[in-house]
């Protein structure tokens, strides 16, 4: 694939003029919740989730435009990426944006301003431990790799994540740089970890729940969100074993272990140093550790 380097970010071509489109014309509303990632840490997983928490029947904030909306177990009629569009990739490259709640790969630094300063607009972002999105985002590739096409060898995708030459990358600026906008500003964004939420599932959807203003009221809900949204369940859907969201990309790619530590399974000792290492110089001064 062939990639381009926009604002000190690399993205495949045909993401750049959505992205600046968006920068530039977006205007985000006060109730909006844009869900940001880099690629594979669990995007997928919190977009079930805030789909499920913004519905939430017992919610304070019911929808009294259509209020069967929330009966209706949405995730089992299409693939979370289709409730929550992913911005650059969807919305502004061919659907006009009719939603509240939608998600973004890309960087903080180029969010519109409006999502980011002039409104109450509010920003969940899910990072996960390098090593594990590392190889998470190898086995993506591969699977939606033409299929005349060699399989991308591990050394050379270690080598793109180390020097930060892939999509969206660097991961570690991109992380970085929304961690610290968190910890500046909490009551505008919500930085979670993945391993947390696979962790202390309860506390950390309870939290984003809260975040989101819209608490449980009671634990049955908490389970509830957290069924619906399991990867078992999700993965053996009707609606993600066959069809795909974007071209070439089947729904069943975004499903695979979901486990913390696979990348024990790939990477050499070499190579967790190495990445180890980029962790120790960009992440930690900042407080943060995977
Ligand atoms: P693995 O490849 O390690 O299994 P994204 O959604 O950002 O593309 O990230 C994909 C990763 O999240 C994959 O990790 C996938 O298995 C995992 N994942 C997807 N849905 C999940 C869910 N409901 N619960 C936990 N992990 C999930």
């Amino acid at each position: 694939m062939d990639i381009f380097q926009w604002e000190g970010y690399w993205f495949e071509p045909n993401l750049i003029n959505p992205a600046i489109a968006f920068r530039s014309t977006f205007q985000a509303r006060d109730n909006d919740v844009l869900l940001a990632s880099t690629m594979k840490t669990g995007t997928t997983w919190l977009k079930a989730l805030s789909l499920c928490i913004m519905q939430n029947k017992s919610s304070t904030h019911q929808n009294h435009e259509n209020p069967n909306k929330h009966d209706r177990d949405i995730l089992t009629t299409e693939n979370p990426h289709f409730h929550v569009p992913t911005i650059e990739s969807t919305i502004y490259s061919t659907k006009t944006l009719m939603v509240d709640i939608y998600g973004t790969h890309l960087p903080y630094a180029v969010l519109p301003d409006s999502a980011k300063n002039s409104s109450e607009c509010k920003i969940v972002y899910i990072a996960r431990n390098p090593k594990d999105t590392l190889i998470s985002m190898w086995h993506f590739f591969n699977k939606v790799l033409r299929p005349d096409r060699d399989p991308f060898p591990l050394e050379k995708a270690v080598d793109c994540f180390c020097d930060g030459v892939h999509q969206y990358g660097p991961f570690f600026d991109h992380v970085i740089e929304y961690w610290r906008e968190s910890q500046k500003r909490p009551r505008k964004i919500l930085f979670v970890k993945y391993e947390e939420l696979k962790c202390d599932p309860k506390g950390q959807v309870s939290k984003i729940a809260e975040f989101l203003g819209r608490p449980f009221v009671d634990e049955s809900e908490v389970d509830e969100v957290l069924w619906r949204c399991s990867l078992e369940r999700l993965k053996n859907l009707e609606v993600n074993k066959s069809g795909s969201i974007l071209l070439n990309v089947p729904n069943s790619s975004f499903f695979r272990k979901g486990e913390v530590g696979d990348w024990r399974t790939y990477l050499t000792p070499e190579m967790e140093e190495r990445i180890n290492q980029i962790s120790r110089v960009k992440f930690e001064p900042f407080g943060l550790f995977f």
